[in-house]
Formats: structure tokens, C-alpha cells, sequence
């Protein structure tokens, strides 16, 4: 199968500006013909949100507000590019924090009217699925994608460019938020993922058997009865050491994430698994699924932090392919919080 290109117009030297503000990383990069990423910039809010010990939707809003305009400037010095030969931009319209996506909706649009160039609206979960292929553009489909953050816990089948199966996704609590969740409880800090990794350093993965809720014949997933589990079990022991407590919690997560993912891979023929989301960079995930992957004879694909977690390249990929399929978002599409990925089966 090979990608359906409506507008060939839209080609290899295209520099599409890219922009994110979904949640509380503001970020704008520019990248040419898809793949290519001239420059990237991130500003992180993590330690506005930290004294709250997670996101708080309105002072992510006006952060964005304050530092979206300077991170596109930078973004344009950084590739050193005059801004009239930006071509188009693309922007994350959903799925996300209503206020949050307004403030990069509002600048992508007008900037498009100042420039006389089309606006692409992006989907911030197809993004994400697109993230690896910026750093590996050999990859070939079908591809599964385990998307694990804060908020999404989702098995993907890309087939292609567009053509996206769900093949599971949590019933409850995404896997970052587990991880955030099970941290505060032990005071480990936010946000949590780092903080369970680090501590689990220095635990044992088998001090206690926490349960695996493996579903039986989904790929679906569920993460708020380990977490529960775990409570429960502190409850009941206060003086066990939390670096065993976050190891055998870590272990649970990662048992469950690699062999839906294994399993998943397998079933669909994939020559690849490819991890995405903030949990990616979680040091136990990106070592099992590769052994995983080395076992089973296909190719884990690890990308960098930097393009596992939230950031503008991976917004003007896929609004770049986006562009090249679908041409121009007319304006009125506007910031939609619940946007789902246009999956071919659900
Ligand atoms: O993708 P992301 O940066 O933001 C969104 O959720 O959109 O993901 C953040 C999540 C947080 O829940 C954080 O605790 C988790 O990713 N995370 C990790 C690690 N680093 C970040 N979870 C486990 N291990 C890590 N090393
Ligand atoms: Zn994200």
C-alpha cells in the first residue's frame, strides 16, 4: 500500500511550521518535507505544575500564552530562515486542554492569514505516531505503536500513512498517570515516571507479586487495580522499602505493556514495535521490548526522549502528510478537545 497523495504540490522542499500547546509543553519547530527537522524548540511547564503535583489546565493556558510567541521566534532564528519561506503551518487542534489548544489554534491561524500559506489542524495522537519515523524514516509499516503517557495508553496498527487500527487502550488510568498516581503515594515527587524509575534502581522487581490484569484475549488495558494493589499493600506493610515497592510496580506495568505489545506485533505481522508517549523513556519498557523484539525476530524502534514526549517536529510530520492527502484545514476547524484518531475500526 503506498501513501495517497492528492496534492503533490506539497513536496520535498516544503518547510511547514509546526506548533503545540495541548497540554503543558509549548513548542514550535520547522521541518521540510516531512522528515527533515530544521530546528525544534520545547518549553516545558513541569515545574510551574510540580507545587500542584499535576497539570492545572488554566496556568497552562496562560504560560502558553506567555512564551508561545518567543518559542516560534526561536524556532524560525534557530533554522535560519527568513519567515516568508514557511510554506505552511500546522498546529495541534485536539486532542488536549481546551484552553491550551485555543492559545496554539488562535497564533497557527493567524499567522497562516498573515502569510498567505494554508493551516493544517493536527491530531496530536497521529503525531505521535508519526514521531518515530521522523528519527527513522526507513521504517516500514505495519507498524505497532505502544502509545503510553499521561493521558493515553493505546496499540496501534499503523498500515500505513492514515490507516490506523485500534488495537487496544486502557480502561481506566493511562500508564503515565499510574505512575504519577502510585509516586505521590509514596512521596516520590512529580512528575512520577522519572521518579519510580530512579527509586526502582535500587529495588527488587520481585519483592512483591503485584497483580497483572492481562484481559484475557484484548489488548485492552488496566491500570487502576495494580495501583489500588499497591496502596493496599503499603497499608498493610509501612515498613517496606519503596525502592522494592516502585521496582515491583515498574515490573507489573512493563510485564503487562511488552507482551500486548509482543502479542499484538505477532498477530498483525509487524516488523517493528515502536514506543511513544512520556512513559517511553521509561528505562525497564525500552529494555524489554527490545529483548522482546530481539526474541521474536522483528525490530524494536526506541526514539530519543526528546521525540517520545510532546514537541512541534512530530506536529508539522504529520501535518505535512496531512497537507500532502487532504490539502489545506479550512479555518473554522477550531480547538476540539475530544478529537479522536480516525481509526479504520472503531
Ligand atoms: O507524553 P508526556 O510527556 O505528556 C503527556 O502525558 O502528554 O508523558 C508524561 C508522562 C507522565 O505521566 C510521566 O510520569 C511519564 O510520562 N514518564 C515516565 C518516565 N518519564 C516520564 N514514566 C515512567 N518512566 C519514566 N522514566
Ligand atoms: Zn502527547
Amino acid at each position: 500500500m503506498s501513501e495517497s497523495i492528492a496534492h503533490p504540490e506539497f513536496g520535498e522542499s516544503t518547510l511547514v511550521l509546526g506548533i503545540e500547546t495541548s497540554c503543558d509543553e509549548t513548542a514550535a519547530a520547522l521541518v521540510m518535507g516531512g522528515y527533515d527537522v530544521v530546528s525544534s524548540v520545547v518549553s516545558t511547564q513541569v515545574e510551574i505544575h510540580a507545587e500542584f503535583g499535576g497539570v492545572v489546565p488554566e496556568v497552562a493556558s496562560r504560560a502558553h500564552l506567555e512564551v508561545l510567541n518567543p518559542v516560534i521566534a526561536r524556532s524560525i532564528v534557530e533554522a535560519g530562515v527568513e519567515d516568508s519561506r514557511i510554506d505552511a503551518i500546522a498546529c495541534t487542534v485536539g486532542p488536549g486542554l481546551v484552553g491550551a489548544l485555543l492559545v496554539g489554534v488562535s497564533a497557527a491561524k493567524s499567522l497562516a492569514l498573515v502569510y498567505d500559506v494554508p493551516f493544517i489542524g493536527v491530531n496530536h495522537m497521529e503525531a505521535h505516531l508519526y514521531a518515530a519515523s521522523l528519527e527513522d524514516p526507513t521504517l516500514e509499516f505495519p507498524l505497532v505503536v505502544l502509545l503510553v503517557s499521561g493521558g493515553h495508553t493505546m496499540l496501534v496498527e499503523m498500515q500505513d500513512h492514515g490507516r490506523y487500527r485500534l488495537l487496544g487502550q486502557t480502561i481506566d488510568d493511562a500508564a503515565g498517570e499510574a505512575f504519577d498516581k502510585v509516586a505521590r503515594f509514596l512521596d516520590l515527587g512529580y512528575p512520577g515516571g522519572p521518579a519510580i524509575d530512579e527509586a526502582a534502581l535500587l529495588g527488587d522487581p520481585e519483592a512483591v507479586r503485584f497483580p497483572r490484569a492481562l484481559l484475557d484475549g484484548s489488548y485492552n488495558f488496566s491500570f487502576s487495580g495494580l495501583k489500588t494493589s499497591v496502596m493496599n499493600y503499603v497499608r498493610k506493610h509501612p515498613d517496606v522499602s519503596s525502592a522494592d515497592v516502585a521496582a515491583s510496580f515498574q515490573a507489573a506495568v512493563v510485564d503487562v505493556l511488552v507482551t500486548k505489545a509482543r502479542a499484538a506485533a505477532k498477530e498483525v505481522g509487524a516488523t517493528s514495535i515502536v514506543l511513544g508517549g512520556g512513559v517511553a523513556a521509561n528505562s525497564l519498557l525500552r529494555e524489554e521490548i527490545l529483548d522482546g523484539c530481539v526474541k521474536d525476530g522483528i525490530q524494536g524502534f526506541l526514539p530519543s526522549r526528546a521525540m517520545c514526549t510532546d514537541n512541534a517536529a512530530m506536529i508539522a510530520a504529520a501535518g505535512w502528510h496531512r497537507l500532502r492527502s487532504d490539502g489545506p484545514t479550512p479555518l473554522d476547524v477550531g480547538a476540539t478537545p475530544n478529537l479522536r484518531l480516525p481509526f479504520l475500526n472503531v
